[in-house]
């Protein structure tokens, strides 16, 4: 019998442990990797021979080049196709699309628009499916930023996240991840831009240690590390009238002043200063965004050796 591939759908469809070994080997690849050159393939080629190919339905700077990168240094080789120049994009199913893909390559990580896009890849596909990001949820860059607070923190399960912003995609990894990783997880956005019953109730059901409220200095308060995100998400360009909604949830000097005085900020770029985030803070001593994108392609490293070689 063959084995069912191991897809990287969701932080919420994994088990904690199996997180924490990804996230142990990612803090080891990079570690490994100190002083080399960016294009140093490591010696044992965990992943010679394999082929990634990467679905791009919506634009990425970040996720495109760390998975290409991730691939190269491990010895294996990646694709990039956009969604507009597949028989996907005119039309051809989503499951031949995916038979088709697993005759020709090892795994396929796909940024799309509705995540039933991303389940139906995955069960019609005999190699590994990874989820590069979709209108519900993006996992890797989660993934990427509990990582990135493991290394400015330590251990997480006294800190406590705050979102200031709207709920979208990232904030909902990062309640997955409350209750995968146990921090507290406070969420200031406007009512009619607050999360979905669905995942709270998700959080519930998970012992997951996240409120919810429409007070950014509430939910900031004391906090270890503030994250805000774009207030248009990818799929919402020009839809501007979310902007008053959100202008006081922008973090600032003055909110990130109501956090402990080390708390660290966070951003899954790209960023918008100005908006969502003052200039003074994205680029101030407590900013650790280009940490949290550098470890992008340490973590995605991790999770196509958990998906891919059997050495985690
Ligand atoms: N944060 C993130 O996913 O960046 P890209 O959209 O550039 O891939």
């Amino acid at each position: 019998m063959v084995a069912s591939p191991k897809h990287f759908l969701d932080i919420s469809r994994a088990a904690a442990e199996e997180l924490h070994r990804i996230l142990q080997a990612a803090h080891e690849m990079k570690a490994a990797r100190s002083g080399r050159p960016q294009g140093f393939i490591e010696p044992d080629r965990p992943l010679e021979n394999r082929i990634l190919a990467m679905i791009f339905e919506k634009p990425s700077t970040r996720t495109r080049v760390s998975f290409d990168v991730a691939m190269r240094q491990m010895g294996g080789q990646s694709m990039l196709l956009s969604g507009n120049d597949l028989q996907l994009g005119r039309g051809e199913t989503v499951a031949d699309t995916a038979r088709v893909l697993s005759r020709f390559v090892d795994a396929i990580m796909i940024r799309t628009f509705e995540q039933s896009k991303l389940t139906e890849l995955a069960e019609f596909a005999t190699v590994p499916v990874i989820n590069g990001l979709t209108d519900a949820t993006h996992p890797c860059q989660v993934m990427a930023d509990v990582m990135t607070l493991q290394e400015k923190k330590g251990d997480l399960s006294n800190l406590t996240v705050a979102w200031s912003g709207d709920s979208n995609n990232v904030t909902n990894s990062w309640m997955h991840a409350a209750g995968c990783f146990g921090f507290d997880l406070r969420i200031a956005s406007p009512e009619p831009l607050q999360p979905a019953s669905e995942i709270l109730d998700w959080c519930k059901q998970n012992n997951a240690n996240v409120t919810v409220t429409e007070d950014p200095q509430a939910a900031v308060a004391g906090a270890d590390c503030v994250v805000a995100d774009v207030w248009l998400s990818i799929h919402e360009e020009g839809q501007g009238t979310k902007h008053n909604l959100l202008k006081p949830y922008q973090v600032n000097s003055a909110l990130m002043a109501v956090a402990k005085p080390d708390a660290v900020f966070m951003h899954c770029l790209p960023a918008h200063r100005g908006e969502e985030v003052t200039a003074d803070v994205i680029d101030g001593p407590q900013s650790v965004v280009f940490d949290e994108a550098e470890n992008r392609l340490h973590v995605q490293k991790a999770i196509l050796a958990w998906c891919l070689s059997g050495i985690l």
